[in-house]
């Protein structure tokens, strides 16, 4: 017979590893400034302070650069919503409101960073960037579903996280600017560790609670969309960073899904009851097809780039 316990209770048996894991993250945790990541010597002032404002010109980002760019800093944007999503699920009450405080502060520091680079190289156009960031804040989280409680926030702050350190990761390497990839591996170190927070929560979850917590973490994935779900082009801009390898069908599963249900050892416990294994069984179905979803994506992939690449040969040198 499995236990069955409500939020409250979770929470309270938790927070001893919350306290444990917190400490280890602030002994992990690197300072670091937001402002020694700028290259502020390339900056100069626009049209309203007697200089020039944005040209498409100006900018040494790639269309796929700018397009991740973006995406990626509005999705720090959208901050608020995240935190209080957390909040409510978290608690604000000893370890756990102490890590909602530190998480958020940390999470500022990447907007604030990515935004700064961006408006000093001149990078991306200030003017949609701040018109996006207030269609996309006003929105706020569009979470899936009614996603509620501990488990299932658990669970996709840990995929979440993963997800965005690879997308931030991949997004430095298209930058073509060294100043750009150091910050972007800064970040991306940083949602490492939040993740790593995250999974050791969600493992403790299951310890506690295994059917409880794989019905979760099931859900969270067979329904997973990415934070900027509901930002303005972002399926277009998704496709792009998908068929730019920027975040992929086959990272989502190779470098997310599967590192972390490993972690977690999901298909070798036996402590699972009958609604666990129920779960287990949809979520190793849930693996497999996204094993064939991920041949299917790259094969289309293939077939356009190469035709992209047939018609660039035909255009007039
Ligand atoms: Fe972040
Ligand atoms: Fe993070």
């Amino acid at each position: 017979m499995t236990r069955e316990l409500t939020q409250l209770q979770i929470l309270r048996e938790l927070e001893p590893v919350a306290e444990q894991n917190l400490n280890r993250h602030l002994s992990m945790a690197k300072e670091w400034h937001p402002h020694d990541y700028v290259p502020w010597d390339q900056g100069r002032n626009f049209a309203a302070m007697g200089g020039e404002d944005w040209d498409p010109s100006q900018s040494n980002l790639s269309e796929i650069a700018k397009i991740a760019m973006i995406t990626n800093l509005l999705t720090e944007d959208n901050l608020p919503s995240y935190h209080r999503e957390i909040a409510e699920n978290f608690s604000q009450d000893g370890a756990w409101g102490t890590w909602v405080g530190r998480w958020t502060a940390e999470e500022n520091r990447h907007g604030i960073v990515m935004r700064d680079y961006l408006v000093v190289t001149r990078g991306v156009d200030p003017v949609a960037l701040e018109e996006a960031r207030m269609i996309h804040m006003t929105n706020g989280v569009a979470s899936p579903d009614d996603w509620g409680g501990f488990l299932e926030n658990v669970a996709y702050v840990t995929f979440q996280e993963l997800a965005t350190r690879i997308s931030h990761r991949n997004t430095g390497r298209v930058c073509n600017d060294p100043i750009a990839d150091r910050m972007l591996q800064r970040i991306s170190a940083d949602e490492n560790l939040h993740m790593i927070f995250y999974r050791t929560m969600c493992a403790a979850g299951l310890d506690l609670v295994p059917d409880q917590a794989l019905e979760a973490i099931t859900k969270v994935l067979t329904h997973f969309v990415m934070p900027g779900h509901g930002m303005p082009n972002f399926r277009r801009n998704g496709v792009m960073m998908a068929k730019h390898g920027i975040y992929d069908l086959r990272q989502h599963l190779e470098e997310v899904v599967q590192p972390v249900l490993k972690n977690w050892n999901i298909f070798e416990r036996n402590d699972f009851g009958a609604r666990g294994e129920i779960a287990r069984e949809q979520l190793a179905a849930y693996v497999e097809k996204l094993e064939g979803d991920v041949l299917k994506f790259e094969e289309q992939r293939d077939k356009l780039l190469a035709r992209e690449a047939a018609r660039g040969q035909l255009q007039p040198a």
